[in-house]
């Protein structure tokens, strides 16, 4: 499984990528606000610090303007994901952007197994079903990735799935257990997939009995 990280927070990526957990980045109009930087110079910083796709969402909603849009996104970096919105607009812009940019595309905002069809008929290379914002609603995100998992290896689509709008350490283990492909997280949700309070506990113990010994090694 692979983990990309939801931010346009250079810092952060910066220190996990020194962790080895960082295998692309996602990001979108919101975090790119939260940043407080242009999204050219943003989206160039991250990639020269990330190998993996780095995703960057564009704003038109109509099909001319938002492949305008990627060619400018395109230009940035040789690494640089096209995010498109789960539209018809932006499902022409994937089969575009893939077939005339011979770019990766994220499709995103995804909210039904039926979408995620659609995109993977549009050869999208990612899709992106949110699964938080399924929950917040009172429906169950993760029984979305399991029915894109279904659905997509009943056909062999080479799409992959990466699950987004990840807020728990629980969706984690949940997508991984379902097979999703990829999983995009917040920093936070990263670092806090190596706590267990028994993992600290032990450690502490070792370091205890290790200091009575009055040993060293090296
Ligand atoms: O990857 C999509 C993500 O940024 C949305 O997350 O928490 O705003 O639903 P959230």
């Amino acid at each position: 499984m692979k983990f990309f990280v939801d931010t346009a927070d250079v810092k952060e990526i910066k220190e996990l990528n020194h962790l080895g957990l960082v295998d692309g980045v996602t990001t979108n109009p919101s975090l790119i606000l939260k940043s407080g930087g242009k999204i050219a110079e943003v989206t160039k910083q991250i990639c020269d610090i990330v190998e993996g796709p780095v995703s960057a969402e564009v704003v038109a909603t109509e099909f001319p303007q938002m492949m305008k849009e990627a060619e400018v996104l395109a230009k940035i970096a040789r690494n640089v994901c096209i995010k498109v919105p789960l539209t018809l607009d932006g499902l022409r812009a994937c089969r575009a952007i893939r077939n005339d940019l011979g770019r990766q595309v994220n499709v995103t905002l995804c909210f039904s197994a039926n979408q995620a069809l659609l995109a993977a008929k549009a050869g999208a290379t990612f899709i992106s079903p949110f699964v938080g914002r399924l929950d917040d609603t009172g429906f169950d995100g993760m029984e979305l990735i399991s029915e894109i998992r279904t659905i997509y290896d009943n056909y062999d689509f080479k799409t992959e799935i990466l699950t987004a709008s990840v807020r728990t350490v629980n969706h984690v283990k949940q997508a991984a257990l379902i097979g999703s492909d990829v999983i995009t997280a917040p920093p936070a949700t990263l670092r806090a997939l190596v706590s267990h309070p028994l993992t600290d506990k032990g450690l502490a113990a070792f370091v205890a009995d290790w200091a009575k010994t009055g040993q060293k090694i090296g």
